[in-house]
């Protein structure tokens, strides 16, 4: 046994988003957003699960703090619903939907807790979907509007902001593949999604900063460890495409105002919309990188893809060596060692705070009531000991955050993957720390583990 130590003032979290927790959905003036509109599609998520109520966080803020207080958490990553500010993505900004943001971050405050927001979690306001969604490059002014509304109104109370989170994930999901809202299916419209959200990270950026200087600014990005599934050279560079299109699209726009050579012709300028001025645009001088890790991505060299990369993952989430969660994700902790290691090495040592980690098991409570989680337990070792392996080959990592602190709704899987440290009951809305929740507690009152 040794004992695994994090540093002095590491911030130790658990994160959730809006839409699948608040409930809530047509309270207090807040808009329809596209993924109300989604989920009252029928046939779009399982079981025609929706997030009319959720985890009803809207009305238990002291609920939420309590259960974060109680694992001695210093700091909780949540996201602001934009139509809650702006009910139609435009516009004065809705008082009440404000307001429940202030009370939740006082809340925070009170019991000693950073307010960590995220500006946008994927609840588009339906209205500037019926625009064009984020094939739209007006988009990127109103988001720039709306990031300022946000940070006026809520800038005294918090400090520290991502301004998205995983935009690799919601473009192609919502644009490309279909699954997710609004669920449209074009490889034109994923591009041009993907340049209006960097031009509207770089905008947003400047408007944050003008408002707030002092405001710690960052942005959340879903990454994996993309590794050759065999030896040969052309399926090391096809994992090398692949890493640049699925972890840095977002970040090397900001970071260098340009985009990686992902695609086997080069970039492609004119299906992404790219106009002159638009590299400065996009920059954004972050402060830190969020990063969110669940596993890794095998990754083969395919002639055959259609979509110009040369370059296909292997499989579903992860590969076959590791155990599998419930979700059928593998769990490989040496991801996240690498993954922080490779954008530690290539931005120069730039802040990382893990903004999301976590696995989805189905654990109930017994006939005690007691929800024992070993799983999830075992799976936060692993990458929390794979996580300090990187700070100690000097990453500079200053946060780790659990997703979830609850059961939530999962997106297009509905209430069918349970990853949080609490269990919520589906009807009630009860809530009940899990085992790995009350273990969670341990090591941030150690601000580490034996293991
Ligand atoms: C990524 C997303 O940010 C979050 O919304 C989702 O629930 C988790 N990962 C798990 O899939």
């Amino acid at each position: 046994m040794s004992r695994i130590e994090f540093p002095s003032g590491f911030h130790w979290g658990c994160a959730t988003a809006s839409y699948q927790i608040e409930g809530a959905w047509k309270e207090d003036g807040k808009g329809e957003s596209i993924w109300d509109r989604f989920a009252h599609t029928p046939g779009r998520v399982a079981n025609g699960d929706t997030g009319d109520v959720a985890c009803d966080s809207y009305h238990r803020i002291d609920e939420d703090v309590a259960l974060l207080s109680q694992m001695g958490c210093t700091s909780y990553r949540f996201s602001i619903a934009w139509p809650r500010i702006q009910p139609t993505g435009r516009g004065a900004v809705n008082a009440k939907g404000l307001d429940y943001y202030r009370r939740l971050c006082d809340a925070l405050l009170a019991a000693g807790i950073r307010p960590f927001p995220t500006l946008y979690h994927w609840d588009l306001p339906q209205a500037l979907e019926d625009d064009g969604g984020w094939p739209n490059r007006d988009l990127a002014g109103r988001f720039a509007d709306y990031a300022d509304a946000v940070v006026r109104g809520l800038g005294d109370l918090a400090s520290d902001w991502m301004i998205f989170n995983e935009p690799f994930v919601f473009t192609v999901m919502g644009y490309l593949i279909g699954i997710h809202a609004p669920g449209r299916t074009s490889m034109d419209d994923f591009l041009r999604a993907t340049h209006t959200v960097n031009l509207a990270q770089g905008q947003a950026f400047q408007a944050m900063r003008a408002s707030r200087a002092d405001a710690r600014i960052g942005t959340a990005l879903s990454m994996s460890a993309c590794e050759p599934t065999a030896d040969e050279e052309e399926h090391a560079e096809a994992a090398e495409r692949w890493h640049r299109f699925t972890n840095v699209w977002f970040l090397e726009p900001a970071l260098h105002g340009r985009y990686p050579e992902a695609f086997l012709d080069g970039v492609p300028e004119a299906a992404l919309g790219l106009r002159p001025g638009d590299a400065d645009a996009m920059r954004a001088a972050l402060d830190f990188v969020g990063i969110n890790l669940y596993t890794r991505t095998l990754v083969r060299h395919a002639p055959e893809d259609t979509r110009g990369l040369g370059a296909l993952p292997a499989g579903g989430m992860g590969g076959d060596e590791g155990p599998k969660t419930d979700f059928g994700w593998e769990v490989w902790p040496d991801a996240l060692r690498d993954t922080v290691l490779r954008i530690h090495r290539d931005y120069d040592g730039l802040e990382i705070e893990i903004t999301e980690n976590g696995c989805s098991y189905a654990d109930a409570p017994d006939s005690n009531g007691q929800i024992e989680d070993r799983r999830r337990i075992e799976f936060y070792e692993g990458y929390l000991a794979a996580l300090h392996e990187a700070i100690e080959a000097g990453a500079n990592v200053t946060g780790y955050h659990a997703w979830s602190l609850l059961d939530n709704f999962e997106w297009s899987e509905g209430y069918a993957q349970r990853f949080g440290l609490t269990w919520v009951d589906l009807e009630t809305c009860e809530r009940t720390l899990k085992a790995s929740g009350h273990w969670y507690g341990r090591v941030v009152a150690e601000n580490g583990f034996e293991r």
